[in-house]
């Protein structure tokens, strides 16, 4: 299994007026999975994903990344696994504006440990995986935005991770752009890359194979996507 969480949670608030972004959930995500994470503004979904990358902490409960148990961990063996084994797409892509399409996708390898050498390499192979050839030395405001989206694509899977989260990685591009965002998600999961993907899209969640949907910080169903809903033809509207 590659994520296993017991009772995970996530509470804000004064411990007397306790406010539950992600109540008690177990769940577990296999490798190779491609799930959709639906629901409503504010129902948890974003609270999931970032207890699921190892972004935040869970306030209670355990959360097992490739069997290990990583609650306990200093944050500093969270990064490195964050680091190494999860690439992280955002709905605003959240690239550096004062660096160059190839220096924004080297950055995560610098964090990793990886020569200069190694990182051009690396960085040069997944801008090609989407499409970037002619980019390398573009600045992020001279691209459109589904252009910047492969450019956080690429940034995320250049150090070759496990694991791909993205939070609404269509949401703020057009269905053209948006569809071809979700053809290389589509395509780096059946590379064998797990996939965990928000989106309030009842179209682009058909994609997935498996839908957890949240509803008030709890998960209310999870179980195999239903190809009706399947609509690509307004996948990223
Ligand atoms: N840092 C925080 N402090 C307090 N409340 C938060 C914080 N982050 C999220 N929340 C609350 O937790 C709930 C779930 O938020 P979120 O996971 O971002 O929802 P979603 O991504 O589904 O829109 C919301 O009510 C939100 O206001
Ligand atoms: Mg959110």
């Amino acid at each position: 299994m590659l994520i296993s969480a017991q009772d995970i949670s996530r509470r804000y608030g004064a411990a007397d007026l306790p406010f539950f972004a992600l109540r008690p959930t177990s769940l577990e995500i296999e490798a190779g999975a491609f799930v959709a994470v639906v629901g409503a503004s504010g129902s948890g979904k974003s609270t999931l994903m970032a207890l699921l990358g190892l972004l935040d902490r869970p306030s209670s409960g355990r959360l097992l990344f490739e069997g290990r148990e990583t609650t306990a961990l200093r944050p500093d063996a969270t990064a490195r696994i964050r680091n190494r084994r999860i690439g992280f797409i955002f709905q605003q892509y959240h690239l550096l504006a004062r660096m160059t399409v190839l220096r924004n996708v080297e950055l995560p390898l610098v964090y990793a440990g990886e020569s200069p050498r190694n990182r051009r390499r690396r960085a040069e192979a997944a801008l090609e995986s989407v499409g970037l050839t002619a980019k390398f030395h573009a600045m992020p405001a001279n691209l459109s935005g589904g252009e910047q989206q492969r450019v956080a694509i690429a940034r995320a899977i250049a150090a070759d991770p496990v694991l791909l989260l993205a939070d609404e990685p269509t949401g703020a591009l057009d269905s053209t752009s948006g569809e071809g965002v979700l053809g290389l998600i589509e395509a780096l999961n059946a590379q064998g890359r797990t996939v965990v993907m928000v989106t309030h899209d009842s179209g682009v969640a058909a994609r997935a194979r498996r839908v957890i949907r949240m509803r008030d910080g709890e998960i209310v169903s999870d179980g195999p996507a239903d190809p009706e809903t399947r609509h690509p033809e307004r996948a990223a509207s």
